[in-house]
């Protein structure tokens, strides 16, 4: 249901639940000071309750209303990526609920670039906790109608048309003395994060993985990171090769089922339906969930995904990709 900004602006004010557009994908939103707004959130999107939640916040200056510390690298990180697809994790101050952040000592935070949003954090008032509005482990929505599909009719949405950047934003945690370290790719990548610091990622807490898989004594987590994450109903396979992509698409059909792809790039197609993006990483992200929500609503048996080069570049759709195919 399209609810205009004046309604989403009283419906949060009253407690309630509202998907927004951001620049990355939609969110589920709600007043971040508001407890039984945030359960909801957990409720409609089936998430357990030990995944906080990012604070999208109007102005680098509410920063001090959340964070105990803002050290002078995430000021500088602010500084260039604000407003935009970055979120900082930060030491919370301890007036911050607990359901927000997950129980977690930290709380992530991010001045989303989308004039919507801009305008419905402005007109509130209120700062707003938002996880992108989907079931848990199913596919990010970037359009009014993708949260419609998975969330159901019935759900408020602001309509703020198709998201521009496409996957979910970068997530970078700053440590009070200024240590920091890339929890998810995004578009902005770990170089340009690098660049503004001015100092590489902590070494012993670097690479997402090996804090997924061994979480251990004061490493910050990435709750919400595990592999079964972004999935599309229909199986999916990803292909490092077209030729093998296309050679499998030969086999499923052989066998009496359907298939369906996705490319990167020009060059040879497989006999079922495709979807083509360019070979550029900003145009893949901005339309790769919008094409898996078109493949998967084929209802074929399985899904083919040719996977872009293995390149800093491409880190964010790779990652992705890898967790949409298990
Ligand atoms: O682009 C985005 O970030 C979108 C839009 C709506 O802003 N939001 C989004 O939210 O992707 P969500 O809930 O789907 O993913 C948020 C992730 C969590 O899964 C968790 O990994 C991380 O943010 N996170 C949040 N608070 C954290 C914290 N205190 N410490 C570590 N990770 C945190
Ligand atoms: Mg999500």
């Amino acid at each position: 249901m399209r609810i205009s900004l004046d309604e989403a602006a009283a419906r949060l004010k009253s407690g309630e639940v509202v998907a927004m557009p951001t620049e990355t994908v939609y969110g589920l939103a709600a007043d971040a000071t508001n407890d039984a707004a945030l359960q909801q959130i957990f409720t409609i999107k089936q998430r357990p309750a030990d995944h906080p939640l990012i604070v999208h916040i109007g102005d680098m200056r509410q920063v001090d209303d959340w964070a105990a510390v803002f050290p002078d690298v995430a000021v500088k990180l602010a500084q260039t990526f604000w407003p935009g697809a970055l979120t900082l994790v930060l030491p919370a101050r301890n007036h911050v609920s607990q359901v927000v952040r997950g129980n977690e000592p930290t709380i992530a935070l991010r001045v989303p670039n989308h004039p919507v949003a801009l305008a419905l954090l402005k007109l509130s008032g209120l700062s707003v906790a938002a996880p992108s509005a989907n079931l848990f482990t199913q596919l990010s929505p970037t359009t009014a109608e993708h949260v419609e599909a998975g969330l159901g009719a019935a759900m408020p949405v602001l309509d703020g048309g198709a998201c521009q950047v496409g996957i979910e934003s970068t997530i970078v945690s700053v440590s009070a003395d200024g240590q920091w370290q890339l929890l998810r790719p995004g578009m902005i990548s770990e170089a340009d994060i690098a660049r503004v610091t001015g100092s590489p990622q902590h070494a012993q807490l670097a690479g997402t993985d090996r804090i997924l898989t061994q979480p251990a004594l004061n490493v910050p987590k990435a709750p919400g990171q595990h592999a079964l994450h972004y999935s599309p109903r229909t199986p999916l396979s990803l292909f490092k090769d077209k030729a093998a992509l296309i050679h499998e698409s030969e086999t499923i059909v052989q066998a009496g089922l359907q298939c369906a792809a996705l490319l990167i790039g020009a060059g040879d197609k497989p006999n079922c339906t495709v979807i083509q993006l360019q070979n550029q990483p900003a145009q893949v992200a901005e339309q790769l969930y919008s094409a898996l929500h078109t493949l998967d609503a084929l209802k074929v048996d399985r899904l083919l995904v040719e996977l872009p080069p293995d390149t800093p570049a491409w880190a964010a759709v790779l990652d992705r990709l890898s967790r949409a195919g298990g």
